[in-house]
């Protein structure tokens, strides 16, 4: 892994899980790491648990910042800029996964305050430093959820159905958010050196899966991989060299590619199976059959695309419950991170612009970026 001395780098959600991880590591190879959390105490803690490890650390605790709540993150971005830090890396991590559906006080649904416009809102404060420290490089967590999620029926609806309305409570239309997010981004700053890339972390037992079915939380205590391991996908997406990151053999061409068509996702082995990434899902089509699934967040519009949806949730919860035994199995052989194609919904270019305006609109910040 390259030296990462004379960088400065962001981890969000640093408090826990491959978060945690993922800040120890970048510290590790010698970058500056502002650790972002909601607690005093826990900022505390991972700062003991990096400095146990590497005393020779240069790591700092930012500003509380919870993403449920705008005033923080505008407080958090203030408070870095007036520090005067550039900014090299930073890794869009914090999350949550809840089945509550709860609204913000501003009116967004939570958990897609959480897992989207938080993180929007964070880097689009901090684009201008981004800017200033090129090339710098946003990393956004997302998830294999995000191949069955979907946005709404139209562009148009964003706001209404996803940003403030029902379909911001479901995770994986959130992670398939954070995939139309990061790309969108890098269509608009990859130009200027900022890169993004979108990582799916695998199965990774850690707290976020606390609040999900206890039939889940067993799958997570004995078959997922511990936080080392699925931080491994931010790591590589944060610091790897542009050229090379995530090639695979045969991919020469991708470095040649303009940046606003430079698009990545990486993906575990196991997560980067076909049996995963053949999945495309239905669009925007606003039928019947579409509607008629809207009450479980689905992206169905007819009987295959139901079909679809389901055999790729099958193919998702056998990847997360066979990567880490695979893993331990292949003693070394089966590991790394590749890059593979998100869900072709994840590229749609129209929906990813009214996705960015949407959320700019919501967040109360300029639709276009704004670079001094
Ligand atoms: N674990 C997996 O299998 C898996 C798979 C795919 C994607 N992911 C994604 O990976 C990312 C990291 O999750 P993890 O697995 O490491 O779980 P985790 O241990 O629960 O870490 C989540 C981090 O996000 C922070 N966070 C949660 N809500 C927040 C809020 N409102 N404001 C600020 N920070 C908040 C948490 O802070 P607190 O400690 O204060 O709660 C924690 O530091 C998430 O985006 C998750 O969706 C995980």
């Amino acid at each position: 892994m390259p030296d990462l001395r004379s960088k400065t780098a962001i981890v969000t959600g640093a408090t826990s899980g491959i978060g945690e991880v993922c800040a120890r590591e970048l510290a590790g190879m010698g970058a500056t790491v502002v650790l972002a959390g909601r607690s005093q105490q826990k900022l505390e803690a991972t700062l003991a648990r990096i400095k146990q490890k590497y005393p020779d650390a240069d790591v700092v605790k930012g500003p509380l910042m919870d993403f449920g709540d705008p005033a923080s993150v505008r407080g958090f971005a203030a408070e870095y800029k007036r520090q005067g830090r550039p900014l090299h890396m930073l890794v869009n991590n914090a999350g949550a996964y809840t089945t509550t559906k709860h609204q913000t006080k501003e009116g967004v649904a939570e958990l897609c305050q959480v897992n989207h416009l938080g993180p929007y809102l964070l880097t689009r404060l901090l684009e201008g430093v981004l800017v200033a420290s090129a090339p710098s490089r946003v990393v956004i967590v997302s998830s294999v959820t995000h191949r069955w999620g979907n946005l709404c029926s139209t562009p148009d609806q964003l706001r209404q159905e996803f940003l403030q309305g029902d379909f911001g409570h479901y995770y994986w239309n959130t992670k398939l958010a954070n995939c139309m997010f990061g790309y969108e981004l890098q269509r608009r700053l990859g130009g200027r050196g900022v890169q993004s890339c979108v990582v799916d972390p695998g199965a990774v037992k850690t707290d976020v899966w606390r609040h999900s079915h206890w039939l889940v939380q067993r799958a997570v205590d004995y078959v997922y991989a511990p936080p080392d391991v699925g931080a491994e996908a931010l790591i590589y997406g944060a610091a790897a060299p542009w050229d090379t990151a995530g090639d695979r053999v045969g991919d020469g061409g991708r470095a040649a590619l303009p940046p606003d068509q430079d698009l990545r996702y990486y993906a575990p082995v196991v997560f980067a199976s076909p049996l995963l990434t053949w999945y495309s899902p239905e669009g925007n089509q606003g039928t019947l059959g579409h509607a008629a699934m809207r009450w479980v967040g689905l992206p169905c519009s007819t009987p295959w695309g139901v079909a679809k949806c389901w055999a790729c949730m099958a193919a998702a919860v056998t990847m997360s419950t066979i990567d880490w035994p695979l893993r331990q199995l292949s003693r070394g052989r089966v590991q790394g991170v590749r890059l593979v194609p998100s869900s072709a919904l994840s590229y749609d270019r129209q929906l990813g612009a009214a996705l960015w305006d949407a959320s700019a609109d919501e967040a109360g910040v300029p639709r276009a970026c704004q670079l001094a």
